[in-house]
């Protein structure tokens, strides 16, 4: 079997590689991250594409499984040791670029099933690379969904993977500033997504800008609320203790491990109908 360096520059066959690692462990460690190390061994590639038909939405959404057999390669994959769960928990293929998708497996999961869910349309805040507009995107094929980010990384990209995975006709990418711009179109949605500015000014910003069209009955979720983290989790308590009108579904009070939380570091609420 031969592996490529980290870079995918010098090719070394298994046995140099053993050698290096009892060498100079610590070396050896560097120049590999977890993900590639698990993905080299069992496969002998680390940047495997899986290659499938595209998806067609005539077939509706796509059911988790699928989706994970597909993309879950391409989760974010730092917490997976933490977690107990060895490198071998991702699928060692995607069809999109490793770590594209910004959250825990487990954080992957829980928003898919609140895309599911949905009936009217679906607000985004903070894309990056556009890994949870993918996810929703593949969740949720019926409806609209509106993507706001002020400093996409690359839609171009982003809208390249729509096209070859036969999802995405229903996303629209919006560039702007998510806590004081109002957007022609966004209308009234279900879900609303909250993974932009983590301050605690930005967050209540974006709170302050979006909760207020979301529909009776519809969910909003945020990304990254835990203790010492960088402030989302005040704003996101303060706008519980300030709203008569929430049921708790995964509660914001989480800790530093917030990998251990079963929906990761993601509060969500439901609006009450
Ligand atoms: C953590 S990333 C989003 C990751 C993405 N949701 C995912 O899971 O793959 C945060 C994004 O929020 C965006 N952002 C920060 N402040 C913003 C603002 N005021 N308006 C719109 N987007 C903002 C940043 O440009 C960045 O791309």
């Amino acid at each position: 079997m031969r592996l490529l360096s980290k870079h995918g520059l010098a090719p070394m066959n298994i046995k140099a590689q053993i050698i290096q690692a009892i060498r100079n462990p610590a070396r050896a460690a560097k120049a590999f991250n977890s993900t590639n190390w698990n993905a080299l061994f069992k496969n002998g590639s680390a940047e495997r594409s899986y290659a499938a038909a595209p998806w067609s939405s005539s077939n509706g959404p796509m059911p988790y499984r699928e989706f994970f057999k597909r993309f879950g390669g391409s989760a974010r994959s730092k917490n997976l040791r933490k977690a107990g769960l060895g490198g071998d928990f991702l699928p060692a293929a995607s069809g999109l670029p490793r770590e594209f998708i910004r959250l825990c497996p487990w954080e992957m999961e829980f928003l898919y099933s609140l895309g599911q869910r949905v009936k009217k349309a679906i607000v985004e805040v903070g894309r990056f690379n556009g890994g949870s507009t993918f996810l929703l995107a593949c969740a949720c094929v019926a409806h609209p969904i509106h993507s706001i980010d002020i400093a996409p990384k690359d839609d171009a990209l982003l809208q390249s993977l729509f096209r070859q995975h036969g999802v995405g006709a229903n996303v629209r990418l919006i560039v702007g500033d998510s806590q004081h711009g109002t957007f022609e179109g966004t209308g009234e949605y279900d879900l609303l997504f909250i993974d932009a500015d983590h301050s605690r000014e930005g967050c209540a910003a974006d709170i302050q800008n979006w909760f207020g069209n979301l529909e009776p009955g519809g969910y909003i979720v945020f990304h990254d609320s835990y203790l010492d983290g960088e402030g989302a989790q005040e704003a996101i308590c303060d706008f519980m203790e300030s709203q008569n009108d929430l049921q708790i579904i995964a509660s914001p009070l989480i800790g530093t491990s917030y990998w251990r939380n079963p929906t990761g570091s993601m509060a969500c609420f439901r609006k009450r109908a």
